[in-house]
C-alpha cells in the first residue's frame, strides 16, 4: 500500500482527498493515515489539510522511483527508472537492457555498487547512500565514431546540472559565471573551490557502446559522482574530492540527478539533429580544463605534448606542437594531463 499511496501522491502534484485514497485502494481512512505517518518518518513531507486531503510537498533523498517521478522535468529521459539498493555496476546492469526495444532513455540508479567500473579498467567506488552512481541507456542512430561525442554531451550536462544545483545551495553564481567546474576532456569533471585551491576530480563518465550488424545497438552512459562522502582513500585524496569535502554541504542527490537528466535531454535532442558538436563546441570549450595551456597525452599509441586548442566539430581534442602543427586526438584510451598536478 505504501507504494500505491506514493504513486498516487507523486502523480497528483496537489491535494488528494483521504476519501479518494480510500476508494482507490479499498482501505479505511485509518489505514491510509498509518501509512502516511510511516512515510513522514521516512522523510516524505506530506501535508494533511482537513477538507483537502494529503499533498506531497517534498521528497527525501532516497533512491526510490517515486522520488525521481516527483522531481522529473524531462520528456523522455529517465521516464523509465530502475532503482537498485545495491548492484555490481549500473553500467553492467544497463547492458542487459540495451537490447530491449523500449529501453531508450532508461535510468538505472543505485545506492551502492560492489564492482563499479571506471575508464581504462580502473575501479570506481561509491560510499553507500552518499554518492551518485547511475547509468543511462541510449539507442541513438549513430556511427561508432560518433559515440564519443555522447561522453562530451554528458559531461556538459553534468556541469550544467551541478551548476544549477550549486546555485540553489548558494555556492555557484548563475549561468556558469566564475564556474568552479571544469571538464577534463573527455570524461572527467573537476572542481576548484577557489583560485588558490587545486582542481580535483568530482565526477567520471564511462561510456560503453554495443554494435551489431546494423551499427550501434545501444550506448550506456555511466555517471559516477562523489557527492556527500566525507572521506576519500589516501591514495586518491589529492586528486579527487566531493561536494561535502569542498563545501561542507549535503546535496539532495535525486534532485541533482534530475537536473543532470534535464540538461542531458536538451543537449541530446540538439545534438542528434546534427550529430556533431558545432552548436555545443563553444560552451564545451568554455569549461575545458587546460584550454590554451600545455598538456601531454597519456596512453594509446601517441606520445604528444603541446598546447590544447579546444575540440573539433567531432569532439576530438586539438593539440598544437611547438612548430604550430596541429594533431587531433580521439578519446579512445587516452588521457590528458596538464603539466602540473592532476588536471
Ligand atoms: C572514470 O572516471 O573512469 C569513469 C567512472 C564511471 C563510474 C560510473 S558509476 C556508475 C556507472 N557504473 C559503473 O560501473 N561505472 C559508472
Amino acid at each position: 500500500m505504501r507504494d500505491s499511496i506514493l504513486h498516487i501522491l507523486t502523480n497528483a502534484h496537489g491535494y488528494v482527498s483521504g476519501q479518494s485514497l480510500c476508494e482507490q485502494l479499498g482501505v479505511s481512512p485509518t489505514a491510509i493515515w498509518n501509512v502516511i505517518q510511516k512515510l513522514k518518518e521516512d522523510g516524505y513531507n506530506i501535508k494533511a489539510v482537513s477538507n483537502k486531503g494529503y499533498c506531497l510537498k517534498q521528497v527525501p533523498d532516497k533512491i526510490e522511483p517515486y522520488i525521481f517521478q516527483y522531481e522529473r522535468k524531462t520528456k523522455w529521459l529517465g521516464k523509465n527508472i530502475i532503482c537498485l539498493k545495491e548492484v555490481s555496476s549500473t553500467n553492467t546492469y544497463a547492458k542487459e537492457l540495451g537490447d530491449c526495444k523500449d529501453s531508450h532513455g532508461t535510468l538505472i540508479i543505485t545506492d551502492y555498487q560492489t564492482a563499479g567500473r571506471g575508464r581504462r579498467g580502473r575501479n570506481w567506488s561509491v560510499e553507500q547512500g552518499k554518492d551518485i552512481a547511475c547509468s543511462i541507456v541510449l539507442k541513438p542512430q549513430l556511427e561508432p565514431a560518433q559515440v564519443p561525442m555522447l561522453t562530451l554531451l554528458s559531461a556538459l550536462a553534468v556541469v550544467r546540472g551541478v551548476e544549477d544545483t550549486l546555485y540553489e545551495y548558494g555556492i555557484q553564481t548563475k549561468e556558469g559565471k566564475n564556474s568552479k567546474l571544469q571538464i577534463k576532456w573527455p570524461n572527467d569533471i573537476v572542481y576548484q573551490k577557489n583560485a588558490n585551491a587545486s582542481k580535483k576530480k568530482i565526477c567520471g563518465i564511462l561510456t560503453e557502446a554495443n554494435t551489431d550488424m546494423d551499427g550501434i545497438s545501444y550506448v550506456i552512459i555511466g555517471i559516477g559522482m562523489n557527492v556527500n562522502k566525507t572521506m576519500l582513500p589516501d591514495e586518491i585524496k589529492d586528486m579527487a574530492t566531493s561536494f561535502m569535502i569542498e563545501e561542507g554541504i549535503t546535496i539532495h542527490r535525486a534532485k541533482l540527478v534530475v537536473s543532470i537528466l534535464y540538461h542531458l535531454e536538451q543537449l541530446y535532442d540538439t545534438f542528434i539533429t546534427t550529430k556533431n558538436m558545432n552548436v555545443l563546441k563553444k560552451e564545451y570549450e568554455s569549461y575545458l580544463a587546460n584550454y590554451e595551456q600545455e598538456v601531454k597525452v597519456i596512453g594509446g599509441n601517441v606520445s604528444l605534448q603541446g598546447i590544447c586548442k579546444g575540440i573539433t566539430e567531432t569532439g576530438d581534442l586539438v593539440i598544437e606542437d611547438v612548430s604550430g602543427n596541429r594533431t587531433t586526438i580521439c578519446s579512445g584510451e587516452v588521457s590528458i594531463r596538464g603539466m602540473y598536478g592532476y588536471t
